[in-house]
């Protein structure tokens, strides 16, 4: 099994950090996860457009141009022969005497990925998932896709210690996303989901989501919706890039509509799929 180190892909048991790496001291860093189906990536452009974002909002530059980013992850596909699964990447400012403020002189940021094998989540996408509400406590920059993840962490915990698949976040009265996820309402055939502002990931299935919405006639909006919306809600759903499109059939113990996926998710599911065959 093969990753890639800063631009070498070598045995992964090589791959080792440096003690003072600014990723692993302070989570300076960003990272992306994408989807490989049937050997080939999914969506690549836009993760890696995304990555770049992440990198330039807090001040790295993307050490190699997209281009070679991408050739040198189909070459890792290929070596460790992935067919389902994904490819996890970071990119961290480097490796320096550890200090708060950023190394005067420019250090070469480190670049790491490496590829796990992953199912579909086949009997989450059929029977739907359970969920907790709770307190969004992070930061004021969720877009960037940080590796700073406690806030994300504590919520999934709490989450998981319940029995459930993801936790549901909020500030004050509006629902902001899950843990790891975007969350979609729909009341009377509208779709809801966060607006991509600040305050979540722009995530990468909610943005096809929302482009097969528009393709279908189905009606979407981007606008944050309250609590009582996602209690009163006809269906509610999940996307993320291994979830896909996951129907919410509980949030906090109360059954969403009649506990059954709805019509407008199957949809959904169905038409996602698509897009990745
Ligand atoms: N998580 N919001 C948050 C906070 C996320 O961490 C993610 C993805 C998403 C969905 O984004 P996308 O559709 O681009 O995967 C939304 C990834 C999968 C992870 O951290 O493993």
């Amino acid at each position: 099994n093969f990753a890639i180190l800063n631009g070498n892909i070598i045995e992964r048991s090589e791959a080792k950090v440096d003690v003072e790496d600014r990723g692993y001291q302070f989570g300076d860093g960003v990272y992306e996860v994408i989807r490989v189906y049937n050997g080939k990536m999914f969506t690549v452009n836009e993760h890696l457009n995304r990555f770049e974002k992440s990198l330039n909002s807090i001040g790295i530059t993307l050490p190699c141009t997209k281009e070679h980013l991408t050739g040198l992850l189909e070459e890792l596909i290929a070596k460790n022969n992935l067919k389902l699964g994904t490819i996890y990447m970071q990119i961290t400012r480097g490796v320096a005497p550890r200090n708060h403020a950023f190394p005067a002189e420019n250090i070469t940021p480190s670049l790491v990925a490496y590829t796990k094998e992953v199912d579909r989540p086949l009997e989450s996408l059929k029977a739907g998932v359970r969920t907790i509400v709770t307190e969004d406590i992070r930061w004021l920059r969720c877009d960037i896709k940080s590796l700073n993840l406690l806030g994300n962490l504590l919520a999934k915990q709490k989450a998981t210690v319940e029995g459930c698949f993801e936790a549901i976040q909020h500030r004050s009265e509006e629902v902001t996303e899950g843990s790891s996820s975007n969350i979609f309402v729909v009341k009377n055939g509208v779709v809801s989901t966060h607006q991509s502002d600040n305050l979540i990931l722009k995530g990468i299935t909610k943005d096809v989501i929302l482009q097969v919405c528009t393709n279908n006639n189905i009606v979407v909006e981007e606008r944050a919706f309250t609590l009582e919306e996602l209690a009163n809600a006809d269906e509610v759903f999940l996307s993320s890039t291994t979830a896909e499109v996951i129907p919410i059939i509980e949030v906090d113990r109360k059954p969403v509509a009649d506990g059954l996926p709805g019509s407008i998710t199957r949809k959904l599911q169905e038409l996602f799929e698509q897009e990745i065959e």
